[in-house]
């Protein structure tokens, strides 16, 4: 079974769908923000559940759907650890798997179209894919001139990473401009005119002398694609500033508050109730102290206590609820018990639409943070 592979005409951009044929589970590669429809129409057409959205790398030239997808399907995301993309709830390393029914892929570091980029491996019915991004093109290679790029380092990924697959491995690009659709590895090591039969040198030549304009939409694409695709804060800037606050010391959004978590300078606080995070879904590695409790939403006595042994000195205490409310008060306390306090805007769950249903309008999960049920 080869993936389906799906295509974006305005960047040239291969999407690519794998599954399971059994339980129908399935993951997204590189999927792009304008094709959302789409690829949801294709989900439910194959009757597929998403698990995975996938990045290769921090796209220069398209806005990546996996923040989307992960609020419209209930899909995770996930991307190569080097590339930034603080909003992925996966950090991949190199080596790493991603499960999605009895299938899986597996991640190769192959730096130089940028530091992070990453193929990925999959093997099913006995013949072998690999998912290169821009790292090796079909006779082309992905440009080492901008975004951490290295002519060395893409000559080394693309001579001991993937040429070291079996020839008949398939190859599917991140892009194709000439209507091709795959090569193989025993193709491009014979054939690529960058790469096939070059010294380093000769290689680095031939990557110098290529003067490509800057890619259309890479002001815009980078800083987004380092959110998943989000763009609900048309200035990025703003969303990643800390905004003032009566009684504490700011408001912050949940993907700064996340980027604070991930540095090792905050503790995150979630003080919604035992039984809300019980039913919608936790956040992994935060501490749970509910501010009030069920039965009765009764203020929790051991609120203060459970606080200040749960947050060092020298730390922030970021408290996060359900659509900002009572992390507002937590925050006040903890401010008053002497800790730099934060509330997180939108809460887990965001404010409710028009319909009443919490979750599509911002918040912790809509923002594809990390979270698990249960
Ligand atoms: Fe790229």
């Amino acid at each position: 079974m080869n993936p389906i592979q799906l295509f974006d005409p305005a960047s040239s951009t291969y999407t690519y769908l794998l599954f399971d044929a059994t339980t129908r589970d399935a993951l997204i590669i590189d999927p792009v923000d304008e094709q959302l429809e789409r690829d949801l129409r294709v989900l439910r057409e194959y009757g597929l559940k998403l698990l995975w959205a996938v990045e290769t790398h921090a796209h220069a030239d398209h806005i990546t759907s996996a923040g989307l997808l992960a609020e419209h399907a209930g899909a995770r995301t996930a991307a190569p650890a080097g590339c930034g993309i603080l909003t992925a709830a996966v950090q991949l390393q190199h080596g790493d798997t991603l499960k999605f029914g009895s299938q899986q892929i597996r991640a190769l570091h192959t730096p130089g179209h940028t530091a992070g980029s990453m193929s990925y491996t999959w093997e099913t019915d006995g013949q072998r894919h690999v998912f290169t991004g821009d790292t090796l093109l079909i006779h082309g290679c992905g440009r080492t001139d901008f975004q951490s790029g290295s002519a060395e380092a893409l000559y080394r990924s693309l001579t001991e990473v993937l040429f070291a697959l079996p020839d008949d491995t398939l190859v599917w690009p991140g892009h194709d401009y000439q209507g091709r659709s795959h090569s193989t590895i025993g193709a491009e090591k014979a054939g690529n005119p960058r790469v096939a039969g070059k010294t380093l040198a000769e290689f680095q030549a031939i990557m110098d002398s290529l003067h490509l304009p800057k890619p259309r939409r890479i002001d815009e694409a980078v800083p987004a694609n380092l959110q998943s695709g989000l763009r609900h804060d048309a200035d990025g800037a703003a969303l990643m500033a800390v905004r003032p606050a009566e009684g504490y010391a700011g408001n912050v959004s949940p993907q700064l508050a996340w980027q604070w978590v991930q540095a090792g300078d905050a503790v995150l606080v979630d003080v919604r109730s035992d039984a809300e995070r019980e039913w919608v879904g936790f956040v992994p590695g935060a501490l749970g102290l509910a501010w009030k409790q069920w039965p009765g939403m009764v203020p929790n006595a051991d609120f203060d206590a459970g606080l200040t042994a749960a947050v060092p000195a020298g730390k922030k205490a970021l408290m996060l609820c359900r659509s900002g409310a009572r992390s507002i008060a937590a925050a006040r306390r903890a401010t008053e018990l002497g800790l730099e306090a934060y509330n997180i805007l939108e809460g887990f769950e965001g404010d409710p639409d028009e319909h009443a249903h919490r979750g599509r309008k911002g918040g912790w999960r809509f923002h594809g943070l990390p979270w698990r049920q249960g």
